[in-house]
C-alpha cells in the first residue's frame, strides 16, 4: 500500500487521482489544493469541473480512499509518491513574456515538499513542462543530502482531453514515464508502472529517458494543433474555390498514413494548452538558437489567430458590413463540448470582436456562462448571458455557431427562424448544422470552408 499525494486538484489533478482511486483501492490517494473553494467543490456534491463520468468515478471512491484536503504540508510529510499538477500557464512578465511557461507554482510546489519531506519520495511531473525542468527540480530537491533524504523525480504527462477525460484516462492510448537510469530512478519507475498496470495494459506503457517524456508531452500537443491550423488554412481556399473542407478532410483523412481523426475545420482551437504548449515548444527552440524551427511552430498559432479573425471578418461582411446594435446570439462558450471550461475559448474571442464591432452579444451554453462571465472579465457587463438557445436567438439578426454542443444541431430552427429578424443569418464555426435544411427554411447559411448559402441572387 502507498500513500499517493497529488498537489494540484484542477483538471487533470482531480480526475487522474479519481481514476487511479478507484482502480487501485490497496492505495490511498490525497488529493491537496491552495484552493479552500476547488477543495470544497471536490467535496461537496456538486464537482468543481464538468466532466462526463466524473461524478460517478469520484462517488466510487470519495471517503474510502480518496480524499481532498487544503492541508499540503501535512500529507506532504506522509506521502511515498507525490504527483505535482499545478498549473504551467504562460509567463506574463519579465523575460520570455508571453511565450515561455510560468515555472513559479511548480517551483513552490518542489520547495514545499522540500520542506515538509521526512522520507524519501518519488516526485513526479504531472504538468506538462519545458524539457529538462526535471534537471531543475532534482537541483532544488536534492540541494540537501543532510537528512538522508532521497527524491526521485519522474515524468509522467497527461494526454487526457477535457469532455472525455474519464474514457481517455480509463482506457488511454498509451501511458508515458519517463525516469533517470540509475537503479534508483528505474525502481522508481517501476513502481509508477505498477500503478498503471492495475488497468492499463503493459504494451501501452511506455518508459523513456526523462527529457524524451517532457518533450514527447509538447510535441504532441503541437502535433494536434498542427492538424487543425493545416485543414483551417485548407478550409479559407476552399471559401475561395467552392471545393467543401468536409469532403477535403475525409478524402484526406482516407489515407491510413494521415488518418481521419482530428481533421475537423473550425473557428480555431481553444483550450488551457495548444496555444500556451506551443508558445514553450517556441520559446525552448529560439532560447537552443533554432529559429528555424521555431517560427515553423510558431506559425501554428498565427494560423489559428487568423481563423478566428477571419471568422469575424465573414460575420460583418456578410452583414452588410456592420453588426453594430445588431443583437447576435453566440451558440457556445465552451472551447469545445461536453466541457464547462473556457480557458482561450475561440467563443470568447469571437465574443470580444463582436464587442468590439459595438453588437449586442447573448451568449448561450449549456455548461460554461458561469466560466465565461468570470474570463471575460470588465466585458462581461456588455454581455447578455442567456441559458435557453431559443431566448437567446429570439429577436436576433444572426447565430453564431461557435461551441459544437450537441444540444445545437437539434433545436427546432424552423421556430427559431420565425423569431428572428429578417433577413436571418447563421454562421456555423464548427459545421454542426445541416446547411441546406436551414438555406430552406429562409437562413442565409454560412460555413466554414464551404460555400456560402444565401437569398440575396447573384451576390
Ligand atoms: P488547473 O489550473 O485547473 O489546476 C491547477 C491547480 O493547482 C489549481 O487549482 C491551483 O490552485 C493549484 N496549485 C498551484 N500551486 C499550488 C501549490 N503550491 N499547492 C497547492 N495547490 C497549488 O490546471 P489543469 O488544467 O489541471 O492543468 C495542470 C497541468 O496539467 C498544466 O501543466 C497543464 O498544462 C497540464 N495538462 C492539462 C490538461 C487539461 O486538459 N486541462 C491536459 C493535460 C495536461
Ligand atoms: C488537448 C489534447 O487533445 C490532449 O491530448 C492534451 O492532454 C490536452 O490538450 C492538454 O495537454 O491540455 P483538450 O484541449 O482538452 O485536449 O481538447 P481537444 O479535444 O484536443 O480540443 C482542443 C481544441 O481543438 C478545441 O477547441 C476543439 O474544438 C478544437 N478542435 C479539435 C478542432 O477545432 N478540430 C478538431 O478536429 C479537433
Amino acid at each position: 500500500m502507498a500513500n499517493i499525494l497529488c498537489i494540484g486538484a484542477g483538471y487533470v489533478g482531480g480526475p487522474t487521482m479519481a481514476v487511479i482511486a478507484k482502480t487501485c483501492p490497496e492505495h490511498r490517494v490525497v488529493v491537496v489544493d491552495a484552493n479552500p473553494a476547488r477543495i470544497a467543490a471536490w467535496q461537496s456534491d456538486r464537482l468543481p469541473i464538468y466532466e462526463p463520468g466524473l461524478d460517478e468515478v469520484v462517488r466510487a471512491a470519495r471517503g474510502r480512499n480518496l480524499f481532498f484536503s487544503t492541508e499540503v504540508d501535512r500529507h506532504i510529510a506522509e506521502a511515498d509518491i507525490i504527483f505535482v499538477s499545478v498549473n504551467t500557464n504562460t509567463k506574463t512578465f519579465g523575460q520570455g513574456a508571453g511565450k515561455a511557461a510560468d515555472l513559479q507554482y511548480w517551483e513552490k510546489a518542489a520547495r514545499q515538499i522540500l520542506e515538509n519531506a521526512t522520507s524519501s519520495k518519488i516526485v513526479i511531473e504531472k504538468s506538462t513542462l519545458p524539457v529538462r525542468t526535471a534537471e531543475a527540480m532534482e537541483c532544488i530537491l536534492n540541494s540537501d543530502s543532510s537528512h538522508g533524504i532521497h527524491f526521485d523525480i519522474l515524468s509522467n504527462p497527461e494526454f487526457l482531453a477535457e469532455g472525455s477525460a474519464i474514457q481517455d484516462l480509463e482506457q488511454p492510448d498509451r501511458v508515458l514515464i519517463g525516469g533517470r537510469g540509475t537503479p534508483s530512478g528505474q525502481k522508481a519507475v517501476q513502481t509508477i508502472v505498477d500503478i498503471y498496470a492495475h488497468w492499463v495494459p503493459r504494451e501501452r506503457i511506455i518508459t523513456t529517458n526523462l527529457w524524451s517524456s517532457e518533450l514527447s508531452k509538447l510535441t504532441a500537443n503541437a502535433f494536434l494543433a498542427q492538424r487543425i491550423s493545416s485543414i483551417n488554412a485548407i478550409s479559407a481556399l476552399c471559401e475561395k474555390t467552392e471545393a467543401d473542407v468536409t469532403e477535403v478532410a475525409h478524402a484526406v483523412g482516407a489515407d491510413s498514413r494521415i488518418g481521419p481523426r482530428f481533421l475537423q475545420a473550425s473557428v480555431g482551437f481553444g483550450g488551457s494548452c495548444f496555444r500556451k504548449d506551443i508558445l514553450n515548444l517556441v520559446y525552448l527552440c529560439e532560447h537552443y538558437a533554432l529559429p528555424e524551427v521555431a517560427a515553423y511552430w510558431e506559425q501554428v498559432i498565427k494560423m489559428n489567430d487568423y481563423q478566428q479573425e477571419r471568422f469575424v471578418s465573414n460575420m460583418v461582411s456578410a452583414m452588410f458590413n456592420t453588426v453594430a446594435g445588431k443583437r447576435i446570439a453566440l451558440f457556445g462558450a465552451a472551447f469545445k463540448a461536453n466541457t464547462g471550461d473556457t480557458r482561450e475559448s475561440p467563443a470568447l474571442a469571437v465574443c470580444r470582436e463582436l464587442l468590439d464591432e459595438h453588437a449586442d452579444v447573448i451568449l448561450t451554453d449549456p455548461y460554461a456562462l458561469e466560466n465565461a462571465a468570470e474570463d471575460l472579465g470588465e466585458q462581461a457587463a456588455h454581455v447578455t448571458f442567456e441559458p435557453d438557445p431559443y431566448a437567446a436567438a429570439a429577436g436576433s439578426h444572426a447565430i453564431a455557431v461557435v461551441t459544437e454542443w450537441r444540444q445545437f444541431a437539434e433545436l427546432d430552427y424552423e421556430a427559431i427562424y420565425r423569431s428572428m429578424v429578417k433577413p436571418a443569418f447563421i454562421f456555423d464555426g464548427r459545421n454542426l448544422l445541416d446547411r441546406r435544411k436551414l438555406f430552406g427554411m429562409g437562413f442565409n447559411v454560412y460555413a466554414i470552408g464551404k460555400p456560402p448559402l444565401t437569398h440575396f441572387g447573384a451576390a
